[in-house]
């Protein structure tokens, strides 16, 4: 478009046209002057006004950390300082709180701006409250965890032997999980007998292969035997295809129940 003319806006004008966009952007923005003793803040719109409850009046002047509070974690305002004494560019989710004494998540983003007229650099600081975001990840957090929980249910049937009953489709991850806890679990037990059922489990495939050999080792190495039950016909001629296991004398009966039996008279 260029040869296009066009009539600029005054230079008048401009600072009261860009002061009053700054106030319409929906975030809290401020800017801080780190010449003058700690960092104070010079300018606050109207966003960071209604986000936090204070005034202009009441803030300004003061440095950025009265929004902190006793949670707030110092691990947090650490790598804030960290940033800043280096003048580089810090992003960070803290707890902060509001005139009312209410906390909310803000997503704060801080720059450094050079200003070529005052030969001074300035901090930029942009705050958004992020805490139904945050509220919704660490529901989901909690959700997540309970599947995994249930997704690898060991439950204790005499004070030495617990049981492991492996429902659905096993995959990969769910491998991984089944693993990460029986290690737990045993670690913290010391059971003599962990018995994984597989009566119901769809499909036998590589992973419920990889599972049993690698339950095996893991127990092993922890002094706990494996017993495997449940295992039909059908699952038998489908763990044709993958390494054998003979080697490895695993102890298989049809039922959880014939196991427990098993056990107990060997323990007799
Ligand atoms: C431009 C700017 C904006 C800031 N905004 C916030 C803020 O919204 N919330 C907050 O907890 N800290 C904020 N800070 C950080 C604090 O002012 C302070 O730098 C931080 O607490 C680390 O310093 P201190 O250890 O001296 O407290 C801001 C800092 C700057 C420079």
């Amino acid at each position: 478009m260029s040869g296009q003319s066009f009539v600029r806006l005054e230079e008048i004008h401009q600072n009261e046209f860009i002061k009053a966009a700054i106030d319409r952007v929906g975030a809290g923005v401020v800017i801080t002057d780190p010449e003058q003793e700690d960092n104070p803040m010079i300018y606050c719109n109207k966003g960071f006004q209604e986000l936090t409850g204070y005034e202009s009046d009441e803030i300004l002047g003061q440095n950025c950390r009265f929004l902190q509070g006793d949670d707030t974690s110092q691990s947090q305002v650490e790598r804030i300082r960290d940033g800043l004494k280096n003048f580089q560019s810090v992003q960070i989710e803290i707890k902060n709180y509001r005139k009312d004494g209410s906390m909310f998540w803000n997503e704060l983003q801080i720059f450094p701006v050079f200003i070529e007229q005052m030969e001074q650099t300035y901090f930029v600081g942009v705050q958004k409250d992020v805490s139904q975001r945050r509220q919704q990840e660490e529901l989901i957090g909690h959700y997540l965890s309970e599947v995994k929980r249930l997704s690898t249910p060991i439950v204790p049937v005499e004070d030495n032997i617990s049981v492991l009953p492996l429902v659905g489709t096993i995959d990969d991850e769910r491998l991984q999980q089944m693993l990460d806890a029986v290690s737990h679990h045993v670690k913290e037990t010391k059971e003599d007998y962990l018995i994984m059922d597989m009566s119901a489990v769809h499909s036998y495939n590589e992973a419920v292969h990889m599972g049993i050999y690698q339950m095996n080792q893991l127990l092993d190495l922890m002094g706990t035997t494996l017993v495997i039950t449940g295992i039909n016909p059908t699952f038998a001629i489908q763990s044709a295809p993958y390494a054998d296991f003979s080697e490895l004398s695993l102890q298989t009966y049809a039922s959880v129940k014939q196991a427990l039996q098993f056990i107990q008279k060997e323990n007799i």
